[in-house]
């Protein structure tokens, strides 16, 4: 992983925060359809890939903290493997209504791929 460069990025709160983007290799190791976690100096991300285009959130279920990158993605969602709460990967909201408080979600990334490489943005 290869430390690249930084820039400021408007949140999906509105916030503006310094982001610092991370190099995360060949965007092939995410195949279609799947999940990968990554750990970037310490924090844990998970990133999808459905139909070539990549999503990347926290790695920590809002329920217990399952690894959600481990999850089975169908459609857009993923489910939790430990417990089945399922998340939204386009925008890390929890759709397991009947169990997490309304507007639970998982903070979610910029990604993007250059070159056929993984892009990641995460606040410094
Ligand atoms: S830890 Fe994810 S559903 Fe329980």
């Amino acid at each position: 992983m290869r430390y690249r460069l930084k820039s400021i990025t408007k949140t999906t709160e509105g916030e503006n925060k310094f982001m610092a983007e991370h190099n995360l290799g060949d965007s092939h190791q995410v195949f279609d359809g799947e999940g990968k976690t990554f750990t970037i100096n310490d924090k844990h991300v998970a990133i999808f890939n459905i139909n070539g285009d990549l999503f990347a959130f926290e790695d920590a279920c809002k329920h217990m903290g399952g690894s959600l990158g481990k999850g089975k993605l169908e459609g857009n969602l993923v489910a939790c493997p430990n417990h089945g709460w399922q998340y939204d990967v386009t925008n890390g909201k929890c759709v397991t209504e009947n169990e997490c408080e309304s507007g639970c979600r998982v903070d979610t990334f910029p990604v993007k791929t250059e070159n056929n490489e993984i892009i990641l943005s995460l606040p410094e």
